[in-house]
């Protein structure tokens, strides 16, 4: 094995979170345990899978989200894991992985089963089993093509693979369900704190703690059932790693609207504005005037659009949730910084639509919303997928491509 050199990491020192600790405290938080005869019963339904094989198990984005899932898979023993890299392929393939993880302490030259430069053709190479799931842990950037269901397609085998998204955000599931309306979709709700530095190195931070339920996009039940039951096995083997907490929660949707408080404001303001958290908090009107308005319009959406109550006290609870001293700087600034897309779509716009179709009033969160989009348009640009017209000429009859008037020497 290749010597390595230590991972470094900007914010590697002093940086832990406190987050996580409050995401999870609720009030009635029912712990489901998972009846034996019920996984038995689905391992029997995925066809391919016995009690001594393990779960076949494709995990697209490996990043940081991404490895650490593959990792905790493969040391729980009960799943084999193939993971799709891109830009790293090469580095993962030469050396492994090296991870610096608060859960698993420091790991090198690691590898899941089997790297992948690009996702599996399953119709052409038939001679791979089928994979029982897919978990994608990409970003989530709709807006911008390829959509993840075209990504993952050649790798999903209808009514067996179950569709694992470990994303942000909502309705996340509905492109999945219409391209792949009988194969299991799972929510998957991670509050880790893990993050890539130089290829195929992981810094993990935060505790390893994933909450799992399915999502029922198909009205029948047993379909229903059957996600539940593979929601179930996915939480079955992931907890079968020492270390990591992963939940079932048939509750998840409430999970994802309890996130997405943080998400939709201290995110979205945070890449507006380049400030981090504790910026925001020091300067006291950020908070008040943009924060927290964005936090409540949320709750009062939830309510309306999905029967979910998030309280006044979690609201308080998240504003303060980061440790002051970590100087935060929430994942879709980074990328922003680093010039990526933002993920802004299902964690500000769905939830802007969902205002809509209910009647719900979100004055706050709508300029949040052109604001972002408006940033994305600049990355759009910058990346060449836009180009702005230099005279009227270059792209006749376009909206705002009027003459103008003469000025008003008065006004
Ligand atoms: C997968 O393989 C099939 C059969 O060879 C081919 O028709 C299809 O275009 C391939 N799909 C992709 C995305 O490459
Ligand atoms: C590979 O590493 C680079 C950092 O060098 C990172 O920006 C990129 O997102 C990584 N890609 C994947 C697929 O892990
Ligand atoms: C969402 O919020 C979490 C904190 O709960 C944060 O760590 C993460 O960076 C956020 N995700 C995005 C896409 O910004």
């Amino acid at each position: 094995m290749a010597a390595h050199a230590p991972c470094r990491f900007p914010h590697s020192a002093h940086f832990i979170r406190s987050s996580f600790i409050f995401l999870l405290q609720t009030s009635a938080r029912p712990s489901v345990t998972l009846s034996s005869s019920r996984i038995r019963t689905t391992i029997r339904n995925m066809g391919s899978m016995t009690e001594t094989k393990k779960a076949n198990v494709l995990i697209v984005g490996s990043g940081g989200v991404g490895t650490m899932a593959a990792y905790a898979l493969e040391k729980g023993g009960k799943a084999s894991v193939t993971a799709v890299l891109r830009s790293n392929f090469s580095a993962v393939e030469k050396a492994g992985f090296s991870i610096d993880s608060i859960d698993h302490g420091m790991i090198h030259g690691w590898r899941p089963t089997k790297t992948l430069n690009a996702i599996p053709n399953m119709t052409k190479e038939n001679t791979l089993p089928p994979y029982d799931y897919i978990l994608v842990t990409t970003k989530n950037i709709p807006d911008i093509p390829p959509s993840i269901a075209t990504l993952i397609a050649p790798a999903v085998t209808p009514a067996h693979t179950a569709i694992a998204l470990l994303q942000n955000g909502l309705n996340i599931e509905r492109p999945l369900s219409a391209a792949f309306p009988t194969n299991p979709i799972i929510s998957g709700i991670s509050f880790i704190g893990a993050t890539e530095g130089p290829p195929g190195t992981i810094k993990h931070d935060d505790h390893d703690v994933l909450v799992v339920g399915a999502f029922h996009h198909n009205p029948g039940v047993e379909q229903q059932e059957r996600a539940d039951a593979a929601a179930e096995l996915l939480v079955d083997m992931y907890d079968a790693c020492e270390g990591v907490e992963c939940m079932y929660r048939p509750d998840v949707l409430f999970w994802r609207w309890r996130k997405l408080l943080y998400n939709a404001s201290y995110n979205s303001v945070a890449t507006i504005l380049g400030m981090d958290t504790s910026r925001m908090r020091a300067s006291e009107h950020v908070v008040d005037g943009l924060v927290r308005p964005v936090m409540g319009e949320i709750c009062e959406v939830a309510r309306a659009a999905a029967g979910v109550r998030l309280d006044g006290g979690m609201v308080e609870g998240m504003i303060l949730a980061d440790t002051y001293e970590a100087f935060f700087k929430p994942s879709m600034l980074q990328g922003f910084e680093k010039g990526n897309f933002i993920e802004f779509e299902n964690i500000v716009g769905e939830p802007l639509r969902e205002a809509e179709r209910v009647g719900v009033a979100t004055p706050t969160l709508r300029v949040i919303y052109e604001l972002l989009k408006g940033l994305q348009w600049k990355i759009k640009e910058a990346k060449g997928l836009v180009k702005v017209p230099l005279t009227r000429d270059e792209k006749p009859g376009f909206k705002y491509s009027g003459v103008g008037r003469p000025r008003d020497v008065t006004g």
